[in-house]
Protein backbone atom coordinates (compact mmCIF):
# COMPACT_ATOMS: atom_id res chain seq x y z
CA UNK A 1 0.00 0.00 0.00
CA UNK A 2 1.34 3.24 -0.99
CA UNK A 3 1.27 6.39 0.79
CA UNK A 4 -1.11 8.09 -1.42
CA UNK A 5 -3.68 5.11 -0.68
CA UNK A 6 -3.56 5.43 3.13
CA UNK A 7 -4.00 9.52 2.87
CA UNK A 8 -6.57 8.82 0.68
CA UNK A 9 -8.24 5.88 3.34
CA UNK A 10 -7.53 8.36 6.08
CA UNK A 11 -9.17 11.55 4.14
CA UNK A 12 -12.20 9.41 3.38
CA UNK A 13 -12.54 8.89 7.27
CA UNK A 14 -12.21 12.79 7.68
CA UNK A 15 -14.69 13.76 5.53
CA UNK A 16 -17.59 11.38 5.93
CA UNK A 17 -20.21 11.00 3.38
CA UNK A 18 -24.23 11.81 5.15
CA UNK A 19 -24.68 8.35 4.94
CA UNK A 20 -22.02 7.68 7.72
CA UNK A 21 -22.45 10.65 9.90
CA UNK A 22 -26.36 10.22 9.98
CA UNK A 23 -25.67 6.59 10.66
CA UNK A 24 -23.00 6.46 13.16
CA UNK A 25 -24.46 9.71 15.18
CA UNK A 26 -22.61 12.35 14.68
CA UNK A 27 -20.52 12.18 18.29
CA UNK A 28 -18.90 8.90 17.63
CA UNK A 29 -16.38 8.54 15.36
CA UNK A 30 -13.52 6.24 14.05
CA UNK A 31 -10.73 8.07 15.05
CA UNK A 32 -12.08 8.42 18.28
CA UNK A 33 -12.87 4.34 18.78
CA UNK A 34 -9.69 3.63 17.64
CA UNK A 35 -7.68 5.99 20.17
CA UNK A 36 -9.83 4.46 22.66
CA UNK A 37 -8.88 1.09 21.79
CA UNK A 38 -5.11 1.71 21.90
CA UNK A 39 -6.43 3.43 25.49
CA UNK A 40 -7.67 0.05 26.39
CA UNK A 41 -5.60 -2.24 24.81
CA UNK A 42 -1.91 0.18 23.70
CA UNK A 43 -0.53 0.46 20.69
CA UNK A 44 1.20 -1.99 18.95
CA UNK A 45 3.21 -0.74 15.98
CA UNK A 46 1.67 -1.93 12.78
CA UNK A 47 -0.51 -4.34 14.28
CA UNK A 48 -4.77 -4.38 14.21
CA UNK A 49 -6.16 -2.04 17.13
CA UNK A 50 -8.72 -4.79 17.96
CA UNK A 51 -8.66 -8.71 16.71
CA UNK A 52 -4.81 -8.43 17.08
CA UNK A 53 -4.26 -11.76 17.63
CA UNK A 54 -4.67 -13.99 15.07
CA UNK A 55 -3.90 -16.87 12.09
CA UNK A 56 -4.02 -16.47 8.20
CA UNK A 57 -5.42 -18.78 5.96
CA UNK A 58 -6.65 -20.02 2.54
CA UNK A 59 -9.17 -21.71 0.89
CA UNK A 60 -12.19 -21.50 -1.63
CA UNK A 61 -15.89 -21.03 -1.48
CA UNK A 62 -18.35 -22.85 -3.60
CA UNK A 63 -22.48 -21.33 -3.70
CA UNK A 64 -25.29 -23.32 -4.01
CA UNK A 65 -28.06 -23.05 -6.67
CA UNK A 66 -30.25 -22.25 -3.83
CA UNK A 67 -28.50 -19.10 -2.92
CA UNK A 68 -28.25 -18.33 -6.68
CA UNK A 69 -32.28 -17.94 -6.54
CA UNK A 70 -32.23 -15.00 -3.82
CA UNK A 71 -28.65 -13.19 -4.88
CA UNK A 72 -27.73 -12.58 -8.21
CA UNK A 73 -23.71 -12.33 -6.46
CA UNK A 74 -20.81 -14.54 -8.12
CA UNK A 75 -20.39 -16.14 -4.88
CA UNK A 76 -23.21 -18.52 -5.71
CA UNK A 77 -22.24 -19.08 -9.71
CA UNK A 78 -21.51 -22.94 -8.29
CA UNK A 79 -17.68 -22.38 -9.68
CA UNK A 80 -15.28 -22.33 -6.68
CA UNK A 81 -14.16 -19.13 -5.23
CA UNK A 82 -10.48 -18.15 -4.07
CA UNK A 83 -10.99 -16.97 -0.05
CA UNK A 84 -7.98 -15.03 1.81
CA UNK A 85 -8.97 -15.89 5.63
CA UNK A 86 -7.77 -14.92 8.89
CA UNK A 87 -9.06 -16.31 12.41
CA UNK A 88 -8.74 -14.04 15.62
CA UNK A 89 -9.47 -13.36 19.40
CA UNK A 90 -11.52 -9.93 19.80
CA UNK A 91 -10.11 -7.11 21.74
CA UNK A 92 -6.27 -5.19 20.82
CA UNK A 93 -4.24 -7.64 23.12
CA UNK A 94 -1.83 -9.24 20.55
CA UNK A 95 -1.17 -11.56 23.42
CA UNK A 96 -4.73 -12.25 24.39
CA UNK A 97 -4.90 -16.10 26.02
CA UNK A 98 -6.61 -18.82 23.94
CA UNK A 99 -8.96 -19.73 26.59
CA UNK A 100 -9.91 -16.16 27.15
CA UNK A 101 -13.75 -15.72 27.24
CA UNK A 102 -13.71 -13.37 24.61
CA UNK A 103 -15.24 -13.42 20.72
CA UNK A 104 -13.33 -15.31 18.24
CA UNK A 105 -13.45 -14.00 14.67
CA UNK A 106 -13.89 -15.34 11.43
CA UNK A 107 -12.91 -12.68 8.43
CA UNK A 108 -12.96 -13.80 4.62
CA UNK A 109 -12.03 -12.30 1.34
CA UNK A 110 -13.42 -13.69 -1.33
CA UNK A 111 -11.72 -12.96 -4.91
CA UNK A 112 -14.73 -12.83 -7.28
CA UNK A 113 -14.18 -12.59 -11.05
CA UNK A 114 -13.01 -9.58 -13.13
CA UNK A 115 -11.27 -8.62 -9.97
CA UNK A 116 -14.24 -8.19 -7.51
CA UNK A 117 -14.38 -8.51 -4.11
CA UNK A 118 -17.08 -9.69 -1.40
CA UNK A 119 -15.92 -9.67 2.34
CA UNK A 120 -17.39 -11.05 5.79
CA UNK A 121 -15.82 -10.73 9.11
CA UNK A 122 -17.71 -12.76 11.64
CA UNK A 123 -17.97 -13.80 15.77
CA UNK A 124 -18.94 -16.96 17.14
CA UNK A 125 -21.32 -14.99 19.08
CA UNK A 126 -24.87 -15.07 17.33
CA UNK A 127 -25.28 -11.06 18.75
CA UNK A 128 -22.97 -8.41 18.86
CA UNK A 129 -22.41 -6.15 21.94
CA UNK A 130 -23.53 -2.48 21.12
CA UNK A 131 -26.31 -1.72 18.96
CA UNK A 132 -24.89 1.69 18.38
CA UNK A 133 -21.30 2.64 17.69
CA UNK A 134 -21.80 4.82 21.35
CA UNK A 135 -22.21 1.43 22.91
CA UNK A 136 -18.57 0.14 21.20
CA UNK A 137 -16.93 2.91 22.21
CA UNK A 138 -18.49 3.13 26.05
CA UNK A 139 -17.36 0.11 26.81
CA UNK A 140 -13.91 0.48 25.15
CA UNK A 141 -13.26 3.29 27.15
CA UNK A 142 -14.30 1.50 30.37
CA UNK A 143 -12.02 -1.15 29.61
CA UNK A 144 -8.69 1.05 30.30
CA UNK A 145 -6.72 -0.13 32.84
CA UNK A 146 -6.79 1.82 35.93
CA UNK A 147 -3.25 2.72 36.51
CA UNK A 148 -2.79 2.16 39.76
CA UNK A 149 -3.68 -1.52 39.45
CA UNK A 150 -3.17 -2.24 35.58
CA UNK A 151 -6.46 -3.83 35.20
CA UNK A 152 -9.97 -1.98 34.44
CA UNK A 153 -11.50 -0.37 37.26
CA UNK A 154 -14.70 -2.68 38.61
CA UNK A 155 -16.60 -0.06 39.10
CA UNK A 156 -16.41 1.69 35.62
CA UNK A 157 -17.40 -1.93 33.86
CA UNK A 158 -20.17 -2.34 36.64
CA UNK A 159 -21.64 1.28 35.67
CA UNK A 160 -21.30 0.46 31.55
CA UNK A 161 -23.44 -2.28 32.15
CA UNK A 162 -25.88 -0.67 34.18
CA UNK A 163 -26.27 2.20 31.91
CA UNK A 164 -26.25 0.35 28.20
CA UNK A 165 -28.51 -3.24 28.45
CA UNK A 166 -27.69 -3.41 24.82
CA UNK A 167 -24.73 -5.14 26.25
CA UNK A 168 -26.11 -7.74 28.45
CA UNK A 169 -26.84 -10.60 25.59
CA UNK A 170 -23.75 -11.08 23.96
CA UNK A 171 -21.93 -10.60 27.91
CA UNK A 172 -24.28 -13.35 29.10
CA UNK A 173 -23.77 -15.91 25.93
CA UNK A 174 -19.88 -15.60 26.69
CA UNK A 175 -20.26 -16.28 30.01
CA UNK A 176 -22.34 -19.10 29.45
CA UNK A 177 -20.26 -20.91 26.30
CA UNK A 178 -16.74 -21.63 26.99
CA UNK A 179 -14.84 -20.81 23.76
CA UNK A 180 -13.63 -23.38 21.31
CA UNK A 181 -10.82 -25.68 21.50
CA UNK A 182 -9.79 -24.90 17.81
CA UNK A 183 -10.38 -22.04 15.10
CA UNK A 184 -11.92 -25.05 13.21
CA UNK A 185 -14.47 -26.44 15.65
CA UNK A 186 -16.39 -22.69 16.01
CA UNK A 187 -19.54 -21.86 14.27
CA UNK A 188 -19.12 -18.01 13.14
CA UNK A 189 -22.28 -15.92 12.14
CA UNK A 190 -22.46 -12.34 10.02
CA UNK A 191 -24.76 -10.94 13.21
CA UNK A 192 -25.89 -8.15 10.94
CA UNK A 193 -28.99 -8.26 8.57
CA UNK A 194 -27.87 -8.70 4.85
CA UNK A 195 -29.89 -7.47 1.75
CA UNK A 196 -29.81 -10.26 -0.81
CA UNK A 197 -29.90 -8.88 -4.09
CA UNK A 198 -31.62 -10.92 -7.03
CA UNK A 199 -33.15 -11.28 -10.69
CA UNK A 200 -34.98 -7.85 -10.90
CA UNK A 201 -33.37 -6.74 -8.12
CA UNK A 202 -36.10 -8.58 -5.48
CA UNK A 203 -34.50 -7.91 -2.15
CA UNK A 204 -34.45 -10.55 0.25
CA UNK A 205 -33.71 -9.84 4.08
CA UNK A 206 -30.81 -12.52 5.49
CA UNK A 207 -28.78 -13.39 8.42
CA UNK A 208 -26.16 -15.92 7.47
CA UNK A 209 -24.40 -17.89 9.68
CA UNK A 210 -20.92 -21.29 8.92
CA UNK A 211 -21.20 -24.24 10.57
CA UNK A 212 -18.60 -26.43 10.95
CA UNK A 213 -19.17 -29.76 9.32
CA UNK A 214 -16.92 -31.12 12.03
CA UNK A 215 -19.14 -29.70 14.77
CA UNK A 216 -18.82 -27.14 17.05
CA UNK A 217 -16.20 -28.43 20.15
CA UNK A 218 -16.09 -25.76 22.97
CA UNK A 219 -13.25 -26.34 25.76
CA UNK A 220 -14.35 -28.48 28.84
CA UNK A 221 -14.07 -26.35 31.81
CA UNK A 222 -11.08 -28.83 33.27
CA UNK A 223 -9.37 -28.46 29.45
CA UNK A 224 -9.99 -24.55 30.53
CA UNK A 225 -7.22 -24.92 33.05
CA UNK A 226 -5.18 -26.19 31.22
CA UNK A 227 -5.01 -25.67 27.92
CA UNK A 228 -2.96 -22.77 27.84
CA UNK A 229 -2.12 -19.52 26.40
CA UNK A 230 -1.15 -20.48 22.62
CA UNK A 231 -3.16 -23.29 21.04
CA UNK A 232 -5.34 -21.79 18.70
CA UNK A 233 -3.37 -21.07 15.51
CA UNK A 234 -1.36 -25.06 15.99
CA UNK A 235 -4.39 -25.92 16.09
CA UNK A 236 -5.47 -24.80 12.84
CA UNK A 237 -2.43 -25.02 11.51
CA UNK A 238 -2.17 -28.65 12.27
CA UNK A 239 -6.19 -28.98 11.57
CA UNK A 240 -4.98 -28.39 7.83
CA UNK A 241 -2.33 -29.52 7.15
CA UNK A 242 -3.83 -33.13 7.52
CA UNK A 243 -6.82 -32.43 5.65
CA UNK A 244 -9.46 -29.44 4.44
CA UNK A 245 -11.30 -28.18 6.97
CA UNK A 246 -15.38 -27.21 6.58
CA UNK A 247 -17.96 -24.77 7.22
CA UNK A 248 -21.62 -24.74 5.55
CA UNK A 249 -22.96 -21.11 5.13
CA UNK A 250 -26.44 -21.18 6.35
CA UNK A 251 -28.75 -18.60 5.07
CA UNK A 252 -31.91 -17.42 7.82
CA UNK A 253 -34.89 -15.33 5.76
CA UNK A 254 -36.02 -12.64 7.53
CA UNK A 255 -39.72 -12.19 8.34
CA UNK A 256 -41.77 -9.37 8.43
CA UNK A 257 -40.90 -7.59 11.95
CA UNK A 258 -37.57 -9.26 12.02
CA UNK A 259 -35.30 -6.70 13.18
CA UNK A 260 -32.67 -5.45 10.39
CA UNK A 261 -31.11 -2.71 12.19
CA UNK A 262 -30.03 -4.02 15.70
CA UNK A 263 -27.08 -7.01 15.69
CA UNK A 264 -27.80 -6.94 19.33
CA UNK A 265 -31.17 -8.76 19.37
CA UNK A 266 -30.87 -12.35 16.93
CA UNK A 267 -33.74 -13.59 15.27
CA UNK A 268 -36.49 -16.28 16.42
CA UNK A 269 -34.69 -19.82 15.71
CA UNK A 270 -37.38 -21.14 13.29
CA UNK A 271 -36.78 -18.86 10.13
CA UNK A 272 -36.32 -20.42 6.68
CA UNK A 273 -33.12 -21.66 6.31
CA UNK A 274 -31.04 -22.85 3.02
CA UNK A 275 -27.38 -24.24 2.86
CA UNK A 276 -25.63 -21.06 0.41
CA UNK A 277 -22.52 -22.67 0.08
CA UNK A 278 -19.41 -24.30 1.48
CA UNK A 279 -16.06 -22.83 2.81
CA UNK A 280 -12.82 -25.28 2.36
CA UNK A 281 -10.04 -24.09 4.42
CA UNK A 282 -6.93 -25.81 2.89
CA UNK A 283 -3.88 -23.85 4.97
CA UNK A 284 -3.10 -22.19 7.73
CA UNK A 285 -0.12 -19.70 9.03
CA UNK A 286 1.29 -17.34 11.72
CA UNK A 287 -0.37 -13.91 10.21
CA UNK A 288 3.09 -12.36 9.88
CA UNK A 289 4.05 -12.12 6.00
CA UNK A 290 1.22 -14.11 5.08
CA UNK A 291 -1.65 -12.88 2.61
CA UNK A 292 -4.35 -11.74 5.53
CA UNK A 293 -2.06 -9.79 7.14
CA UNK A 294 -2.16 -6.58 5.16
CA UNK A 295 -6.24 -7.24 3.87
CA UNK A 296 -8.90 -4.58 5.66
CA UNK A 297 -11.41 -6.90 6.08
CA UNK A 298 -13.92 -4.09 6.13
CA UNK A 299 -17.59 -6.07 6.50
CA UNK A 300 -19.16 -2.78 3.96
CA UNK A 301 -16.84 -4.43 1.04
CA UNK A 302 -19.69 -6.19 -1.33
CA UNK A 303 -19.86 -7.30 -4.48
CA UNK A 304 -23.02 -7.40 -6.35
CA UNK A 305 -25.94 -9.11 -5.34
CA UNK A 306 -25.64 -8.44 -1.74
CA UNK A 307 -26.01 -5.46 0.32
CA UNK A 308 -25.86 -3.79 3.51
CA UNK A 309 -28.90 -2.65 5.55
CA UNK A 310 -28.98 0.52 7.43
CA UNK A 311 -27.44 -1.02 10.86
CA UNK A 312 -25.44 1.57 12.31
CA UNK A 313 -23.12 -0.45 13.53
CA UNK A 314 -22.51 -2.07 10.29
CA UNK A 315 -21.82 0.97 8.72
CA UNK A 316 -19.91 2.84 11.46
CA UNK A 317 -17.42 -0.40 11.45
CA UNK A 318 -15.93 0.57 8.02
CA UNK A 319 -14.58 3.98 8.86
CA UNK A 320 -12.85 2.68 11.94
CA UNK A 321 -11.34 -0.27 10.36
CA UNK A 322 -10.01 2.34 7.67
CA UNK A 323 -8.16 4.24 10.71
CA UNK A 324 -6.85 0.84 12.08
CA UNK A 325 -5.82 -0.15 8.53
CA UNK A 326 -3.68 2.92 7.77
CA UNK A 327 -2.77 2.94 10.84
CA UNK A 328 -0.62 -0.31 11.33
CA UNK A 329 -0.02 0.03 7.18
CA UNK A 330 1.96 3.04 7.98
CA UNK A 331 3.73 1.54 10.72
CA UNK A 332 2.07 3.12 13.49
C1 LIG B 1 -18.85 -0.46 16.56
C2 LIG B 1 -18.54 -1.70 16.24
C3 LIG B 1 -17.17 -2.18 15.87
C4 LIG B 1 -15.97 -1.54 15.86
C5 LIG B 1 -15.67 -0.10 16.24
C6 LIG B 1 -14.98 -2.49 15.39
C7 LIG B 1 -13.63 -2.21 15.24
C8 LIG B 1 -12.69 -3.05 14.67
C9 LIG B 1 -11.35 -2.69 14.30
C10 LIG B 1 -10.73 -1.31 14.48
C11 LIG B 1 -10.77 -3.79 13.76
C12 LIG B 1 -9.35 -3.90 13.20
C13 LIG B 1 -9.37 -3.57 11.70
C14 LIG B 1 -8.04 -3.65 11.00
O1 LIG B 1 -7.03 -3.10 11.46
O2 LIG B 1 -7.97 -4.29 9.92
C15 LIG B 1 -11.73 -4.86 13.83
C16 LIG B 1 -11.52 -6.15 13.42
C17 LIG B 1 -12.49 -7.13 13.40
N1 LIG B 1 -13.82 -7.02 13.74
FE1 LIG B 1 -14.71 -5.37 14.38
N2 LIG B 1 -15.59 -3.69 15.12
C18 LIG B 1 -16.93 -3.55 15.39
C19 LIG B 1 -17.91 -4.49 15.24
C20 LIG B 1 -17.73 -5.78 14.81
C21 LIG B 1 -18.77 -6.74 14.58
C22 LIG B 1 -20.27 -6.47 14.76
C23 LIG B 1 -18.18 -7.88 14.14
C24 LIG B 1 -18.80 -9.18 13.70
C25 LIG B 1 -20.02 -9.26 13.17
C26 LIG B 1 -16.73 -7.64 14.11
C27 LIG B 1 -15.77 -8.55 13.73
C28 LIG B 1 -14.44 -8.24 13.53
C29 LIG B 1 -13.46 -9.21 13.07
C30 LIG B 1 -13.70 -10.68 12.76
C31 LIG B 1 -12.24 -8.51 12.99
C32 LIG B 1 -10.90 -9.05 12.54
C33 LIG B 1 -10.75 -8.84 11.06
C34 LIG B 1 -9.40 -9.31 10.62
O3 LIG B 1 -9.10 -10.49 10.84
O4 LIG B 1 -8.67 -8.50 10.03
N3 LIG B 1 -16.51 -6.36 14.49
N4 LIG B 1 -12.90 -4.39 14.38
Amino acid sequence: MTLKKISLALASVVALPPMFAHAAGPEVTGPQVVQALEGAFGVHPGERRNHTKGTCALGEFTGTAEAAKYSRSALFSGKAVPVVARFSLAGGNPKAPDVARSPRGMALQFKLPQDKVHQMAMLNTPMFGAASPQTFLDLTLAQRPDPATGKPDPEKLKAFKATHPDSLAQAQYLASHNPPDSYAHSSYFGIHTFKFIGEKDKVTPVRWRFVPQGGDKPLGDEALKTAGADFLEKALIDATAKQPVRWDMLVSVGQPGDPQDDPTQPWPANRPEFKAGTLTITSASAQKGAACETVNFDPMVMADGIAPTNDPVLRFRSQAYAVSFGKRLSGQ
